[in-house]
Order: structure tokens, then C-alpha cells, then sequence
């Protein structure tokens, strides 16, 4: 195994609008797509596409959306042995893209609420086989916690994506990462330091690295990225230009590739130039797990 995904995993119902409705009025939208979503899902799929082993640790309802959810795990090759079936909903994110291919996603977490830190020692002697642990925040926050001190003892590096931003997320076992993926936002949530400016980024991230984080790497949308470790800080631009249709899950893309790099050989520069230009691949297409492209595919549209 390569990659362990301790995290969410979500039906997407995307529709596509015009316009968001006020309150109290229906309006009419042109377009509907159904997917398999969820942060966690997502990265794995993605890293699975290019072909990582991923082990995948997860909570399903008991509802008709979970065994569509298994058959997607397997069908990207994904080993489900850590699917677990839980009674009640499945997670689900109603989302809504406009003709600029903005979204709006709201999370029901389902299942995804009861992932506990049992789950996990459950799976521990299979995770412990990875070579990375992958964890986001659709899942409880102490079993997040669990995950990391899970990383520590077993000495297996752990990429924590605090997406999306959540409070009550431990400073102390985030700079026990090897690598931390937030957005400014979520850079802004964790240490309660601005994170506007490139010099106010750069001074939460060094804040962290002081702690003991080796790598923060700070996800600023179509600008790129920018990556600081004890080295000193590097902005990583986002280089592949591209018409977006539709950026759902165009982080999540990136965190999946970038997985995959760092664990088949890739410096973490390079990883991030890949994560990059496989996020950009994602936007031209629409959806979230539909718009990840093979190895195949990828390779070839870099090239061209
Ligand atoms: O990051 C995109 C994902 O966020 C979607 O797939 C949706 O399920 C939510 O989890
Ligand atoms: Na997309």
C-alpha cells in the first residue's frame, strides 16, 4: 500500500444555476450531475487514477447511495476493507455551480460523523503499511487527532488537508505533520494569525514550521501555491492556463496527485508543479471525481 486516505466520502448532486434562489422562491436550474464526492474519496480516487495503491478508511450509510459508493472504491481500485457500514444517512453535498464555475457546497456529513478513533486502530496494522497517511476535516476532530497520534507512533508521515476550515483543531499535533495543505483561510482558522498577504501567509506557516511542521503548503487558487519549510518559503505559480468550467474538487485533485508524487519518488517541488498542472487538468472538465484524469490521459495532456 502506498497511501492510506483516513477521511470523508460524499454523493455530490451538483446543480448547475444561473443564479442562487432567495428566500422563499423556487427558481429553475439548467443542469443536474450526480457524483461520487467527499474530500477524503476525492483524494484517493485521484491518487488512485494515477496510479497509487490507497487504502481507504471510511464510514457509508445504510441508504442507496452506499453500495454505489463501494462499487466507485472498486472500481478505481481502491481497497475497501475499511468501508465501513454505518446505520443512517450517507454523506451528502448538495452543490451549486454558476455560469462562472463558482460553487457553493453545502455538507451533510452522514456517516462521515461516526468515523471513530476506534475505526482507525481497527485498520492500524494496514495503515501502518502506507507510506502516507492522507486525513481532511469531514470527519470528527478527534479522530483526526487519533490519526496524527496514530502517524507518530507508527512512524508514518501524515499530509493533513484542514479542509474546510473548522475550529478546535490541535496546534500541537499539526506541527507534528510532515505536511499541512490549507487555503489562507484555513491557514487563518488553525493559528488565529492573518493570512492575507504573502508575508502574512509566509509568517503563520514559519510560526508552524518553528513548531515542528516540516512542510506548510499554502494553496492560493489560480495563483499556485506556496510551499515553506525550514529551506525558506517557495511560490510554486499556477502555470497551466486553463478555461475553468467547473473548479469542484479542484483542491482535493490537487492533494491527490500530490500524494501520489511524494510517494512514487517526486521531490515535494515537483509534486507541487504536478499537483498543479493535475488541479488545472481538473477544472476543464465538470464535476468532481468525473473530471480526474488517468495516468494516460494526464501524461499526454502535459504534453501537449
Ligand atoms: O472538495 C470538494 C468536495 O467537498 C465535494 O466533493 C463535496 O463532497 C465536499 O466534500
Ligand atoms: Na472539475
Amino acid at each position: 500500500m502506498d497511501i492510506a486516505v483516513i477521511g470523508s466520502n460524499m454523493v455530490d448532486l451538483i446543480s448547475y444555476i444561473t443564479r442562487m434562489p432567495a428566500e422563499g422562491e423556487t427558481i429553475e436550474a439548467p443542469d443536474f450531475a450526480l457524483g461520487c464526492g467527499g474530500k477524503g474519496a476525492n483524494q484517493a480516487v485521484a491518487a488512485a487514477r494515477l496510479g497509487s495503491e490507497v487504502l481507504m478508511v471510511t464510514r457509508v450509510g445504510d441508504d442507496l447511495f452506499a453500495a454505489n459508493t463501494v462499487a466507485n472504491f472498486e472500481a478505481n481500485g481502491i481497497d475497501t476493507t475499511f468501508v465501513l457500514p454505518t446505520v443512517g444517512t450517507s454523506g451528502v453535498a448538495p452543490i451549486f455551480v454558476d455560469e462562472q464555475s463558482r460553487n457553493s457546497i453545502i455538507i451533510v456529513k452522514g456517516a462521515n460523523a461516526s468515523l471513530t478513533p476506534a475505526d482507525l486502530e481497527a485498520a492500524e496494522a494496514e495503515i501502518a503499511r502506507c507510506r502516507l497517511i492522507v486525513v481532511q476535516l469531514e470527519i470528527p476532530i478527534e479522530t483526526v487527532h487519533a490519526a496524527i497520534d496514530l502517524a507518530v507512533r507508527l512512524d508514518v508521515p501524515i499530509l493533513l488537508n484542514p479542509a474546510p476550515a473548522t475550529h478546535g483543531l490541535d496546534y500541537a499535533r499539526v506541527a507534528q505533520c510532515e505536511y499541512f495543505v490549507p487555503n489562507e483561510t484555513e491557514l487563518a482558522t488553525l493559528t488565529g494569525m492573518p493570512a492575507g498577504t504573502t508575508n502574512e501567509i509566509t509568517a503563520a506557516a514559519a510560526a508552524l514550521i518553528e513548531k515542528g511542521c516540516r512542510n506548510v503548503i499554502v494553496t492560493l487558487g489560480s495563483r499556485g501555491v506556496l510551499w515553506v519549510s525550514t529551506d525558506g518559503e517557495v511560490l510554486i505559480p499556477q502555470d497551466n492556463p486553463v478555461e475553468a468550467v467547473d473548479t469542484t474538487g479542484a483542491g482535493d485533485a490537487f492533494i491527490g496527485c500530490f500524494a501520489h508524487e511524494v510517494t512514487h519518488g517526486s521531490t515535494v517541488h515537483d509534486a507541487l508543479v504536478a499537483a498543479n498542472a493535475y488541479a488545472a487538468n481538473s477544472v476543464t472538465k465538470r464535476g468532481t471525481q468525473t473530471s480526474y484524469a488517468s495516468r494516460e490521459d494526464f501524461t499526454a495532456w502535459r504534453r501537449a
